[in-house]
Formats: structure tokens, sequence, C-alpha cells
């Protein structure tokens, strides 16, 4: 039996990467998503390379109106909604006497506001369908710790952990679980972005930060998006029920708390 059979989900910035190794597997337990991102020319391939299990939503987390509109699309085609994974999310890198307030803001409304604003939408649309349903937010290891050169993106993962934390504890009594999922780091298009930055700000050649983190992890090397399908699979399920406002670490022993 398909642990997803039934179920229904969207899933935000699932054009690529992780979001995407999410909608696959989400696919593959036999739930039917709705792959919500701004760009919506990824998302359709991204739709059309999974098949019939999946559908593209335009979806800008950043604009109300968007998220209002995305989350009445993926409803209506899926059907209602089971499950929304809150994965959309920016990355940026500067020291502190470098950080921009525009690039403070772009971080926080997809990172923050991004987060709380879809996930009230779809809670809005749990609750009157009377199903419960289960959220997952993307947070980060970046959430658990400041870094030195990472203080806006680590501030909006610390604020994802929170939302998770406040959230759960006032969604669990419409039968909602809102949880989160911490990983280290992934490689991907994500951290070919973050390793420029490191590149920039310390000087390190191309791909030098990515080997260097990567060897820095316990299980010895830098996730992938396949190791963190388990985790957003189990909190998706009825075997997760009892799971309220949590936040949890899969990152290959990076953090213990
Ligand atoms: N890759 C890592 O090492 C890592 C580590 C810890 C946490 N995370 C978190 O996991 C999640 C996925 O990371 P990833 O590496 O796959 O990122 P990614 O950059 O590869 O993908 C992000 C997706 O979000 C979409 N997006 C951006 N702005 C949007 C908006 N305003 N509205 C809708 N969609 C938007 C992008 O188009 C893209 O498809 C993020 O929340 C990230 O912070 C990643």
């Amino acid at each position: 039996m398909k642990r997803l059979a039934g179920k229904t989900a969207l899933i935000t910035g699932a054009a690529r990467g992780i979001g995407l190794e999410f909608a696959r597997a989400y696919a593959a337990e036999g739930a039917r998503v709705a792959i919500g991102d701004i760009n919506i020319e990824a998302a359709r391939k991204a739709a059309s390379g999974i098949g019939a299990a999946a559908v593209a939503v335009r979806l800008d987390v950043t604009d109300q109106t968007s998220i209002d509109a995305a989350v009445a699309e993926a409803g209506a085609a899926l059907d209602g909604i089971d499950i929304l994974i809150n994965n959309a999310a920016l990355f940026s890198a500067a020291p502190i006497a470098e950080i921009t307030r525009a690039d403070y803001d772009r971080l926080f409304a997809v990172n923050v506001a991004g987060t709380l604003f879809t996930m009230q939408a779809v809670a809005k649309a749990m609750i009157a369908r009377g199903k419960g349903g289960k959220i997952i937010n993307m947070a980060s290891q970046a959430g658990r710790r400041g870094e030195s050169l990472v203080a806006v993106y680590c501030a909006t993962k610390a604020a994802v952990i929170s939302l998770t934390q406040s959230a759960g504890l006032n969604l669990i009594a419409h039968g909602i679980n809102v949880n989160a999922i911490a990983p280290g780091v992934v490689d991907g298009e994500h951290w070919d972005g973050v390793d420029a930055f490191f590149a920039k700000y310390e000087g390190k050649a191309p791909g030098q930060k990515k080997r260097e983190v990567g060897e820095a992890v316990p299980y010895g090397r830098m996730g992938r998006a396949t190791d963190l399908t388990g985790m957003a699979i189990f909190l998706a399920t009825a075997e997760a029920d009892y799971i309220v406002a949590q936040t949890y670490n899969v990152d290959g022993g990076n953090w213990m708390s």
C-alpha cells in the first residue's frame, strides 16, 4: 500500500531542487501534487516530468492575491489539499556591514511572510473542509544558529522554526499538524549559488566551499534532496499524527537539538 495513496499536496517552490524531489516522492507514494512556483515554465516542465499525478500552479508567495489564487486553483485541481509543504525560499549572504534593507525585505517576504501567509491560506481551506491536514515548513540548520556571513537567511529560518511552533500549537485543535524539517547542506542549484557567495566573500575557488561543508558533515558528504524525502513522507502520514510543532534535523549529524 502506498503511504500517501488518495492524498493531495501543494508544494511551494517545487519547480526544482528539494521541492521537486518532494513532488516526485509524493507522487511515487500515491499522492497527487500541485507544484506551486513563481517560475511557472519550470513548474510546468516539472509537472509534466512527473505525469498525471502532478499539476503546475503559478504562485508568488510574496503576493497575497497570488497565494489565494494558487490555493484555490490547487484545491480545485486536486479536490482539496491534505498536505502543504512550504518550501519556497531565497538565500543571500553578506557581512553585517554590507546587508541592504532591500535584501532583508526580499528574504523576509519570501521565507517568512510567504511561509506564514501560505500556511494561513491553506489552513483556512483545511479548516473549512473539516478533514484536518499536514503542514510541513522548510526550516534549515541556518535557523538553529547564526552564521557570520548569513545573518538575514539565518534569521528567516529561525523565524520559520518559531512560526512552526506557534502554528503547530494553534492548528492542532483543527486536526492540522504543523511541523518543520531542518536540512543541513543539500547539493543542488541552490548550493551552487551559496558556493558563489562564499567564493566572493571568503576568496574561495568555485566549488571549494561545497567540498569543505561536505567533508565537515559527520555522515561524510553533503545531503541530497532524496535524503529528505523520507521525513517529508513520514510527517504527512497518520503515523505522525501525534507530532506537533516540531522541527526535525535531517542533516547527516550537523546539529543536535
Ligand atoms: N539546499 C540546501 O542546502 C538547503 C539547506 C537547508 C534548507 N533548505 C531549504 O529547503 C528549501 C528548498 O531549497 P532548495 O535548495 O531546493 O532551493 P532552490 O533555490 O533550488 O528552489 C527554490 C524554489 O523556490 C522558488 N521560489 C523562489 N521565490 C518564490 C516565490 N516568491 N514564490 C514561489 N516560489 C518561489 C524558486 O523558483 C525555486 O524553484 C528552502 O526552503 C531552503 O531554504 C535548503
